[in-house]
């Protein structure tokens, strides 16, 4: 079983519902559907995927203290730029919270929520589809949107490294630093369309 036999899916909801904001718990339902369409698409899983990307953000407002004990208890390794900033802790800690408070045990899930933000090496079908539903899922507003989320459906590395570039030209543009798993990620994805 992906989740414990007493959760369902409603009753995890109603958990990530009482966890967020209501503008949050919209994007949350969005990047559900949008995750769940993708894996129809791809013959990936729909029950991890719709898993996934309900718990994503499941950490995303909670304290950054919070955040760092659960990725501390759960032994998910950081490094010290991701926990301190609770922008980029909020996968790891959602990986940690789905793991240890709601004792979701699929690895391929906790990974695709712990690695959503900032993508890594060798991602999976469902890291990808987690990645790339969380930037174009239907609230999401931004020139291209639609371009992207056509291109989604035809070509998933090369809509998954628009979005790593869309993610890095905005840390450019604001003058933030870029965490080296981004970078990576682009380039394995990229390696991985060459291989082709
Ligand atoms: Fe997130
Ligand atoms: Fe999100």
């Amino acid at each position: 079983m992906l989740v414990k036999d007493t959760i369902t899916i409603e009753r995890l909801q109603h958990i990530v519902k009482g966890r967020l904001s209501s503008k949050r718990f919209a994007h949350t339902l969005g990047v559900v559907d949008m995750a769940k369409r993708l894996a129809s698409h791809y013959g990936a899983s729909v029950q991890q995927a719709e898993v996934a990307a309900l718990l994503h953000d499941a950490m995303k407002e909670s304290p950054l203290q919070e955040m760092q004990s659960l990725v501390k208890e759960a032994q998910i390794p950081v490094d010290s730029e991701m926990l301190k900033n609770g922008a980029l802790l909020h996968g790891p800690a959602g990986a940690a919270y789905a793991k240890l408070i709601l004792h979701i045990h699929d690895e391929s899930i906790c990974e695709a929520i712990r690695v959503h933000t900032l993508g890594s090496t060798h991602m999976s079908v469902l890291d990808k589809i987690i990645f790339l539903a969380d930037y174009i899922e239907p609230n999401r507003d931004f020139p291209g949107v639609e371009e992207l989320r056509a291109l989604a459906f035809k070509d998933l590395n090369a809509a998954v490294i628009r979005a790593y570039d869309g993610t890095i030209r905005h840390l450019l543009d604001q003058g933030l630093s870029i965490h080296v798993d981004t970078i990576r990620g682009r380039n394995s994805v990229l390696l991985e369309r060459s291989d082709v």
